[in-house]
Formats: structure tokens, C-alpha cells, sequence
């Protein structure tokens, strides 16, 4: 079915664990696409709500708890937080983002899974499960690792592989070992619910060959795990984190995390339309009206998500929604590859991204340029790569060249020779009229892009526009011709104008920032839709434009060595902290687990360690180093002599309140240069299992500077 024939849309964008921080290998994969498919579709005019919220459930966010010391509830509260916030000043302009702790999503969930139950869908069994017999609990997911049987990759979690992509059951990994206490766990008995996907398959299978038309990716991927065949795959699991498993001998279980989160978007949905109605007293009553989000066959449900989430959205989901059996199947599922940073996977214990929260503090009211470097370089068909020299190059050479140049001088220009006022066009030139035609075909050309999910080339179909209209100034000079021939700068000025304020319609899904600036420049009609940039007659003679100012600002050398150098400070840290990386796993989204206690280093002999100089010092001046998050420049009493030592420690202490400390320090450290200072010597910091740093002390101040720790 092509758009049209669809009433309405739903648009999701895939729950983002609520465990940490959104990066740009996020946006780039899922976010950024929905957002820009749905502001096409709200210009458009269609009826489309779009839906996210935070994924609240799960071993991520328990794990997660666990090494922060705080409660799950914690955990969530703090990144739903941090992630709404940065969704909405980046511009994702979801219609809700909600959570799956709300009531109404416990009860949507539950209702979901008794409503299967009383249908007779699950297969109730009885099997042997992983239990950590120190933890005292079952190893549900991602609280085990273990070597994939599909790929050799010793690090894969007991539901995936994030090496292969394969989907696993905890049994299938050979050499399991406990997340919580790195033990080996023992065979326990359990009863689980589970959905009876091989039973499923022709039906799944007939859905999947009805939709050839998904991106190859996605198509490919299903088809290889119909291929292998399906298995049946465990709705409950033995947990205290989520909701609560709603039948009679389940207690102390909870649902599948990936059974409740897709019932999410449904939730979310209801809770928009709860919010709606109690904004809207005295219009009809519309609770029921998400059903027809969910349920109409005119609606189009659409997911996006990145390419790990494939199975559960083009599989799991619509096989639990045809069982459930009232509502629509996704009818497109455009899942985007991975984003690299820099030549390297994106991690988050490595601190190896961009964080947006970050990126917003740091590039202020500049969202557009990211969103622009994101979309051009969209890992649409395979795994991309960010570097902060393109994002500099696409800023400065594309939207501050292309773009905001024709703007700027098209709006300088009618400033200088009409005071603001839109000229008349006098008579058209062929080549005008050959440019007016070409203006008028840019929506449908855009539109077939962004229709099949390509948005990278309907951005390309974008810029091409700004050429067209830079090509135009540049082959009719109006600053030469004022001279000579004022009617035909009227014309080349007008036609300019009707060009920009094209621009200013079609960008907005791409960069709504510059788009809505661009609309304030021109003073134009707010309620100019998509269709509308068909035209060339958006200005009419003698309408008055406001004063012009830079669409877009040029990123500076600076701003971009300083990001630049805040990954080179990853690197330097991580090399640092390799011996504890060895005990840390990376979840799906990049979330590290603790491994309980290091394992101890191999012997040394009384004479090696002998050779530390390891002395009692006093920190005397403290100071940060510049461009770095983490660096400490500290001057120590060493008893000995002051020295300087460059630290990691800034993300612990401020240099004001360490002034006067003691500390151990390895005096006898070869000197090395960091941050072109050379440090002499090593404070030593005792870690904890959160990886935060504190100092190792004497206990008895008495102790003076210069006393050997031995
Ligand atoms: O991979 C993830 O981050 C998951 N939290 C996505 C869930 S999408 C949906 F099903 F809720
Ligand atoms: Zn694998």
C-alpha cells in the first residue's frame, strides 16, 4: 500500500533503555529518521502520532542499579529525566514520550499477556534455568554471558549476541557464567509461559513474504531466522523487576521485558489520549480514540529501530499481536545499521560518544547541524561513521556555504535594494521559467524519498534546491545587473525569494530550527504545508520581509580540537583502566556490568615491588586541566621535593576541595607528558565497584610527607 491509501499513522521510535544517556549512534539509528518521517507526514497533513517513551524494565536497569548503588526506581527516574529533556531540545518531536512504570502501562502489559493466557496462546513449562547459587537468584537475559554458539564470541548474553546478532535462550551459551558473581551458575527448575513461535511460523512466515518491500536489512534478517526455524520463547521470567506476571502461580515473576516493551507504544498511546481528553473537557470524550491508532486496518503502524532490535518488532511483536488478534501488524519496520565514532563501535563504558545532553550544553542552539551531519551520513544500508571533522566540514561546506549562503544574500540583497519589500517579477526568462518548473517538482521528489525511508537522499534532493538557487544568483550576478538593469533584478530577486521560502517549507523535517528562523525571516504564513512548496508564489509582490541574520554559524578549529581531545581523554583512560575493562561486559545498549571483584594479578617477588617508591605527599595547588573532563593538575609535597602530577580524578573532586589532602604517590614513575605536561609520579586511588575513585590514606595524621608506604 502506498501512502495514501492509509487514514492515519503510528509512528514508534524504539524505547530506549532507561539506563544511561542518549548518544548519537541513537539518533542516528532511530530517532532522528522518525522524527523527520513524521514532521513530513504532519506537512503533509496526515493524521500521524508519534510515540515514545523509556524502556523501564529489564536486566539493563537492574544491572545498571546494582553498580550505582541505588534502586532500580532510581535509575529510571534519573534517565527518563535526562532523556526527555535532551529528546525535546534536540527537536524529536514526539506526541508522547511516557515509561513503562506508568499505571496505565503495568495494566496495558497485563492485561495484554492475561488476555493470551485465557486464549490458551502460551505454552506453560516446566525447564531447567540458570540459578546463581551465591546471588541466590535465577539468570534471567543479560545477568548471564557466555560463548555464543553461533560465532565463538565469549562475551554473549543470554538473550543475544551483539557479535553475530544472533538471538539466544541462556541454554544456548556454552560456558555460562553469572553476571552478578562471575560463578559458574548451576541447573534450577522453573515453570515459564512461553509463546509457542514454531507453531507460529507459517503464520509469521506469510506476513514476512507479504512485506518484499522492506529495506533489505530487515527482509534478509527475518528471513534467515525463519529459515532456522522458530522457537518457542519464554514470556516470564523468574525476576522481581517489572510487571508482575498477572496469573495464579507466577508469583514472584515478572513478563519478558521484550513482551512488555512493544506494549509500550500501545500504552503510551492510551496515555495521549487520556492526557488530550483532560486538556480538552468540554470537547467528546476520546479514550477510546487510541484504538483506532492500534486497531483501525486504514491506520499504517510504523517502527523505527535500530537493526538490534529487528526480531522483536518483525517477529516477537506482530506474533504476539496476531495472537492477541484485534490489532494491526507493523506495516513497515525501517531499521537503520550501526553508527561508528571515529573508526570505533560506539561504547559507553569506554566513554566513546557523543552524548546529546552533553553535545546541547556544548554546541548551544545548534541541533540542526548534528541533525544535518546525521542524516547525511545515515547508516541506512550499513554501519557509518561519525568524525567531528565531517560534522565541521558538513556544518561549514554545506549548510553555512550551500544553504545559509543563498539565504543570506537573497535576503541581504532585497534588504539593500527594496527596503524588505518582495520586487515583482517582470517577465520570465526561459531559463526563469525551466528554474520554475524544476522549483515545482522538489516536494514530490523529496516525498518519494522520505516514503521509502531514504533520507539521505532526500536530503541530498534538498540541498540541491539551495544549489539550484545559488547557481541562479551566481549565472544572473543581480549586484552587477542593479546597475544596468533594475526590471530584470526584480525578476532574478523575486524568484530568489520564492526559492527561499521553498527552502523554508521543505527543511523543516530535516533542521525545524533553521526552517522556523528562515519562516521568521521571510514573515511567512505559518500554515504553509508541504504540498504548498510546489509553489512559486508563496511571496507576493510588496510582502515585507523581517531583518535577515545568519541562518547558520561556522563551527570553529577550537570547538572541534576540544571534542577531538575529549575522546583522545577517553583513550588515555581506558588505557589506564584496561585491567578493569577485562571485568567489564558491554550490554546491547553499551551499559557496562560489574564482574563482581577483579581477579588478583599474577605473583611478583618482594624484590619488584620493592622497586615502587611509593611516599605520603600533600596536595598544595590543584587546577584543571584545560579541554579535558577528567585531568587534575596537582602540585604535591612529596617530602622530597613538589612536584607536578597530572591526575584522572576531576570527575571525583573539585581542585578547590583537595588543596591540603595527603596522599599515597608512586614517586619513582618514569616521567610522561599528558596534555603536553609532565607528570611525575601517580597518586593511588582505591575504585569501587561503581568505578568511582578515592584516596588511599594513612590513617594516623601524624604521618608526614615523604613516609614510605611499604
Ligand atoms: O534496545 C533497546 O534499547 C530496547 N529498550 C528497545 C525497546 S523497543 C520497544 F520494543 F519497546
Ligand atoms: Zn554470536
Amino acid at each position: 500500500m502506498n501512502l495514501l491509501t492509509f487514514k492515519r499513522y503510528t509512528v514508534t521510535a524504539a524505547l530506549p533503555y532507561a539506563n544511561g544517556p542518549i548518544h548519537i549512534g541513537h539518533l542516528a539509528g532511530c530517532y532522528l529518521p522518525a522524527d523527520i518521517y513524521v514532521r513530513y507526514l504532519r506537512s503533509k497533513g496526515e493524521d500521524v502520532k508519534f510515540i515514545c517513551g523509556s524502556d523501564e524494565h529489564g536486566v539493563p536497569i537492574t544491572i545498571k542499579a546494582k553498580k550505582e548503588g541505588i534502586t532500580p526506581q532510581q535509575v529510571v527516574d534519573k534517565y527518563h529525566k535526562i532523556m526527555g529533556d535532551s529528546f525535546k531540545e534536540f527537536g524529536v518531536s514526539f506526541d508522547i514520550f511516557s515509561r513503562t512504570s506508568s499505571k496505565t502501562h503495568h495494566e496495558t502489559a497485563s492485561g495484554f499477556f492475561k488476555t493470551l493466557y485465557d486464549k490458551g496462546v502460551f505454552k506453560e513449562e516446566i525447564t531447567e534455568q540458570y540459578f546463581d547459587e551465591k546471588a541466590n537468584q535465577f539468570l534471567a537475559d543479560r545477568y548471564i554471558i557466555g560463548t555464543c554458539p553461533n560465532c565463538g564470541n565469549d562475551n554473549a548474553y543470554g538473550d543475544q549476541c551483539e557479535r553475530c546478532g544472533s538471538t539466544l535462550n541462556t541454554t544456548d551459551l556454552i560456558n555460562p557464567r553469572s553476571t552478578l558473581s562471575g560463578e559458574k551458575p548451576v541447573m534450577k527448575k522453573t515453570k515459564n509461559w512461553f509463546l509457542p513461535l514454531d507453531k507460529m511460523q507459517p503464520q509469521i512466515e506469510g506476513y514476512i513474504d507479504s512485506h518484499k518491500d522492506w529495506k533489505p536489512n530487515v527482509f534478509g534478517q527475518c528471513k534467515s531466522w525463519l529459515n532456522e526455524g522458530l522457537q518457542p520463547r519464554a514470556m516470564t521470567r523468574d525476576l522481581d523487576w517489572g510487571v508482575k506476571a498477572p496469573i495464579d502461580g507466577a508469583d514472584n515473576k515478572v513478563l519478558y521485558v521484550w513482551f512488555d516493551a512493544p506494549i509500550g507504544y500501545i500504552s503510551a498511546t492510551k496515555e495521549l489520549f487520556q492526557t488530550q481528553n483532560s486538556l480538552a473537557k468540554n470537547q467528546q470524550p476520546t479514550t477510546n480514540l487510541w484504538e483506532l491508532y492500534w486497531k483501525d486496518k486504514e491506520t499504517k503502524l510504523v517502527h523505527f529501530i535500530g537493526k538490534d532490535n529487528i526480531v522483536f518488532h518483525c517477529i516477537i511483536f506482530p506474533a504476539m499481536l496476531m495472537a492477541e488478534g484485534s490489532y494491526v501488524l507493523p506495516e513497515s519496520v525501517p531499521a537503520n545499521e550501526f553508527l561508528n565514532l571515529e573508526g570505533e563501535k560506539i561504547s559507553t563504558s569506554r566513554n566513546w560518544a557523543v552524548w546529546l545532553h552533553e553535545y546541547l550544553l556544548e554546541f548551544k542552539d545548534k541541533q540542526d547541524a548534528l541533525r544535518y551531519t546525521l542524516c547525511a551520513n545515515a547508516p541506512e544500508s550499513k554501519d557509518n561513521d561519525f568524525t567531528w571533522k565531517d560534522f565541521q566540514a558538513k556544518n561549514n561546506n554545506e549548510l553555512v556555504a550551500i544553504l545559509g549562503n543563498f539565504i543570506n544574500r537573497t535576503l541581504v540583497l532585497t534588504h539593500k535594494y527594496y527596503n524588505g519589500k518582495v520586487p515583482a517579477a517582470e517577465a520570465y526568462t526561459k531559463t526563469d521559467i525551466l528554474l520554475l518548473e524544476e522549483i515545482s517538482k522538489f516536494p514530490a521528489k523529496i516525498s518519494a524519498s522520505i516514503e521509502q525511508y531514504r533520507f539521505r537522499e532526500a536530503l541530498a534532493e534538498l540541498m540541491n534546491l539551495a544549489r539550484a538557487g545559488n547557481k541562479y544568483l551566481a549565472d544572473n550576478e543581480p549586484w552587477t545587473l542593479v546597475k544596468t538593469d533594475e526590471k530584470r533584478v526584480r525578476t532574478v530577486m523575486s524568484l530568489s525569494l520564492q526559492i527561499a521560502a521553498n527552502l523554508a517549507v521543505l527543511m523543516e523535517p530535516f533542521l525545524p530550527f533553521a526552517s522556523k528562523k528562515l519562516g521568521a525571516m521571510l514573515n511567512l504564513n505559518t500554515d504553509l504545508k508541504w504540498n504548498d512548496a510546489a509553489r512559486t508564489d508563496l511571496l507576493l509582490a510588496g510582502h515585507q520581509i523581517n531583518s535577515a541574520t545568519l541562518l547558520f554559524e561556522k563551527i570553529e578549529d577550537d570547538a572541534i580540537s576540544t571534542q577531538v581531545q575529549k575522546l583522545e581523554n577517553s583513550k588515555i583512560n581506558n588505557q589506564e583502566n584496561k585491567s578493569k575493562e577485562e571485568n567489564l561486559q558491554e550490554t546491547n545498549s553499551g551499559t557496562p556490568v560489574s564482574i563482581a571483584i577483579a581477579d588478583s594479578k599474577s605473583d611478583i617477588s618482594f624484590e619488584e615491588f620493592s622497586k615502587m617508591d611509593i611516599r605520603i605527599g600533600t596536595i598544595l595547588e590543584a587546577e584543571r586541566v584545560p579541554k579535558t573532563d577528567k585531568l587534575l593538575k596537582l602540585l604535591i609535597d612529596t617530602g622530597i621535593d613538589k612536584r607536578t602530577v597530572v591526575s584522572g580524578i576531576a570527575a571525583y573532586y573539585k581542585p578547590e576541595d583537595i588543596i591540603g589532602q595527603q596522599v599515597s604517590i608512586l614517586v619513582n614513575l618514569a616521567p610522561r607528558k599528558i596534555k603536553n605536561i609532565e607528570s611525575r609520579g601517580m597518586i593511588l586511588m582505591a575504585e569501587n565497584a561503581a568505578g568511582e575513585l578515592s584516596f588511599v590514606l594513612p590513617d594516623k595524621p601524624s604521618t608526614n610527607n615523604g613516609s614510605n608506604v611499604k
